[in-house]
């Protein structure tokens, strides 16, 4: 049983998992899991390796069964909604990895990301307002962007149908510093035009400058949920989970 003192639930919900399990064949990862995100919210996962931070990514986008427990979207549930449906429930999705087309320009990586867009032409100007980087480098192939220019790249074709909420699994991993706080600043940028963002980071401490909400997870349960305050002010968060890699036990 998870040791988690307080779990807020919430009614309006855009995006929320119930007492959530899931695996891969015989291996159970997630463990009656629950996570919330309300509209406008940034919502914050973390936890050690292996934790089952991805896993969770996967079952809500719909890439991974629901053993038990629910996915909803506004309050329907939408557990047997395949991935590729998910997007028009208002869901995106960036992958931990290969979260980009290589082999592809900018442009045409945006093109795949527009197939679900309304108005394809004027989104494309949105997106080029909000990583006008993207719009310099539009002709050029993604394996020749930079690390940050790829995960913006990466965002911003999710971003493309105009989602609710935006899934995004640890946007800043492998960037220098430098760009790790400009992906945030990217992250904030996209709340700001009105889609909710849950992320996966490691790098909580500057993920949190950005943050309203956030969830420890430790192997595939919840340990903590809080606002961005409580989990600096956590001295049990700070111990087990901000201080060190791997806590020693004592
Ligand atoms: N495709 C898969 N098949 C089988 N087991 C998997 C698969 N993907 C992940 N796992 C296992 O599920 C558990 C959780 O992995 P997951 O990738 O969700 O963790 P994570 O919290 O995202 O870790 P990290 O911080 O390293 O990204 C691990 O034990 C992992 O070995
Ligand atoms: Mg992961």
């Amino acid at each position: 049983m998870s040791d988690i003192e307080t779990l807020r639930t919430f009614d309006d919900s855009l995006l929320s998992a119930r007492n959530l399990a899931t695996g891969y064949g015989e291996l159970q990862v997630l463990f009656d899991v629950t996570v919330d995100v309300r509209a406008d919210e940034v919502v914050l996962v973390f936890g050690p390796n292996g934790a089952g931070k991805s896993t969770l990514m996967r079952a809500l986008i719909g890439q991974l069964p629901v053993w038990d427990g629910s996915v909803a979207v506004r309050g329907h549930d939408v557990s047997e909604v395949p991935a590729d449906e998910m997007v028009s429930n208002g869901v995106g999705y960036v992958p931990q990895t290969e979260n980009v087309f290589p082999n592809l320009t900018v442009s045409e990586n945006l093109d795949i990301g527009a197939i679900h867009a309304a108005d394809p032409a004027s989104r494309r100007r949105e997106i080029f307002d909000l990583f006008p980087r993207l719009d310099e480098r539009r002709s050029q192939l993604a394996s020749t962007l930079s690390g940050g220019e790829r995960q913006m790249l990466a965002m911003a074709r999710a971003l493309m149908p105009n989602p609710d909420v935006l899934l995004i699994d640890e946007p800043s991993a492998g960037l220098a510093p430098q760009l790790v706080e400009r992906t945030f600043e990217h992250v904030a940028a996209v709340r700001q035009t009105g889609t909710a963002v849950l992320m996966v980071e490691q790098n909580v401490t500057a993920a949190l400058e950005v943050t309203d909400r956030g969830y420890v997870l430790d192997t595939g349960e919840n340990r903590f949920e809080g606002d961005a305050d409580e989990i600096r002010d956590s001295d049990r968060v700070r111990d087990l989970y901000l201080g060190r890699a791997a806590p020693d036990g004592g």
